[in-house]
């Protein structure tokens, strides 16, 4: 049975991207371990709202983890303590009776933040605007039959596909580098042959939208798969090179 805890809860606060940030502390008493993370911050912004304070602002949407929205670093891991999982997905039952939790945006140029722990993420929305359109013909639904794809290419496109563009692989990242995104929805495509026909061009403006949004580099320390709530291999990272690498000897 899930017992109430009490605990010191540190939450950043910043009024836009230029000014100077800080952490508000609260003592959160008696929240339930089957509150959500989320829900956690919504009681305390009632409390905030009721004591006239300012409320405390965060990104959230579907909170089933499926939109990528609920942006925040816990306790030093993007989305928090568990694998695998949004921050959304996280229950306070993870946490201990006296515990200090702290929250953060995400920490990267490419994503300035807005109010507190609210980040733009736009630059997801301009990589994916530069990869383009596919040209395969939608029209009615085909036959299941009618594109022989092999199992696993179908399984590991869909693998990919589940990445959600929350953005903790560029939070994570010593770089700031957003490989790890644009690699799976390169592999996404690419793995498909519905996605052949542009991928070349796909690969060349996708990676060039990143680097002129200023993202990082790459250079492997796997903190974007340790971290990723979907569980995206690096191995698309290793696909995206090779896609990235045909295109340009093609060219
Ligand atoms: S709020 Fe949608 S993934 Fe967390």
């Amino acid at each position: 049975m899930d017992t109430n805890i009490s605990f010191t809860l540190k939450v950043w606060r910043q009024n836009g991207p230029k000014e100077k940030g800080h952490f508000d502390t609260f003592e959160m008493k008696d929240i339930p371990g089957d509150t959500s993370f989320l829900e956690m911050l919504d009681i305390l912004n009632e409390q905030l709202i009721e004591d006239n304070k300012e409320p405390f602002v965060f990104d959230h949407d579907c909170r089933e983890g499926i939109c990528g929205m609920c942006s925040l670093y816990v306790n030093g891991h993007p989305h928090g303590p568990a694998q695998g999982a949004t921050t959304c997905q996280l229950y306070m039952r993870r946490f201990k009776d006296g515990d200090v939790i702290t929250v953060e945006p995400w920490r990267s140029a490419a994503f300035p933040v807005i109010k507190d722990c609210m980040v733009d993420r736009s630059a997801f929305d301009k990589i994916i605007a530069a990869g383009g359109y596919t040209s395969v013909r939608t029209g009615q639904a085909q036959d299941a039959n009618a594109i022989l794809i092999p199992k696993e290419n179908a399984d590991e496109a869909m693998d990919c596909a589940t990445c959600i563009g929350c953005g903790a692989c560029v939070a994570a990242c010593k770089n700031g580098s957003a490989m790890l995104f644009v690699s799976s929805k390169v592999s996404q495509l690419a793995l498909l042959p519905q996605g052949r026909p542009e991928a070349a061009r796909r690969a060349k403006a996708m990676v060039a939208k990143m680097e002129e949004l200023g993202f990082g580099n790459c250079t492997n320390t796997r903190a974007c798969e340790a971290e990723c709530p979907k569980n995206e291999s690096i191995a698309n990272i290793a696909r995206l090179n090779r896609e990235f690498i045909k295109a340009k000897l093609a060219d």
